[in-house]
């Protein structure tokens, strides 16, 4: 979201009196391009829930995180949080305040940043280089995933039973990300847990897929 966007929202939530959660798991993994501030940084009434993860900056599935809020709305959130589910593994937080007493959180993501922008650049490489002209991705400045956009008429959930039956490859239709309007030829798909040899073999097979269907 753009500079002008994040500012925006804040103006409009203060006019419509309504608060806003930015849910930024992913900010901290910027490895390209400038950083920008975060929606709390223009806050100047506390409308905004700000809510970080430990799942990608530590720990896959860790399901662990902070929020920055006002004290009286953080309060409340504890007691829903509690009600939902009675906590978070009190294990799993010693286990986080833990690292980062002992070990440097910053240097640990600056090795992070490093690993995906390679594998980020090397799934881009090699679908410019065995994807049909007709399909186009995106080159993420950060984050995990790329999204593919496929010809309007191609739903990207008959694309995905393809290459879970022909190539064992999974990927996240994009249908259930739209608020509204519903497009049906998008999906995401993942950089960060596959070795690089397998970000080749399987996107050279998506590929291949890609123009059996005639793509
Ligand atoms: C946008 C977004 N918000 C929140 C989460 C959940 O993070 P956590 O693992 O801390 O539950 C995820 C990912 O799983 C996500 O993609």
């Amino acid at each position: 979201m753009s500079l002008e966007r994040r500012k925006k929202i804040v103006e409009l939530a203060e006019q419509y009196d309504v608060l806003i959660v930015e849910d930024n798991p992913y900010g901290e993994i910027r490895y390209e391009g400038t950083a920008l501030p975060a929606i709390k940084s223009f806050d100047r009434y506390g409308r905004v829930i700000h809510i970080g993860s430990y799942s990608k900056i530590l720990c896959p599935g860790m399901r662990l995180g902070w929020i920055i809020a006002e004290p009286e709305l953080t309060e409340k959130i504890c007691h829903l949080k509690m009600t939902a589910d009675v906590q978070n593994s009190t294990v799993n937080m010693y286990a986080v305040n833990n690292f980062i007493d002992m070990f440097d959180l910053d240097e640990h993501i600056g090795t992070l940043k490093a690993a995906y922008r390679e594998k980020k650049n090397l799934m881009i490489q090699t679908m410019k280089e065995t994807f049909p002209h007709s399909v186009s991705f995106t080159n993420p400045e950060g984050g995990l995933f790329t999204w593919l956009t496929f010809p309007e008429n191609i739903d990207s959930k008959v694309v995905m039973s393809r290459a879970l039956t022909e190539a064992k490859i999974a990927f996240v239709p994009g249908e259930p990300f739209f608020a509204s309007k519903v497009e049906k030829n998008h999906c995401r798909i993942s950089y960060s847990a596959m070795s690089k040899e397998k970000i080749v073999e399987g996107i050279t097979k998506l590929g291949k897929i890609l123009y059996d269907m005639g793509l």
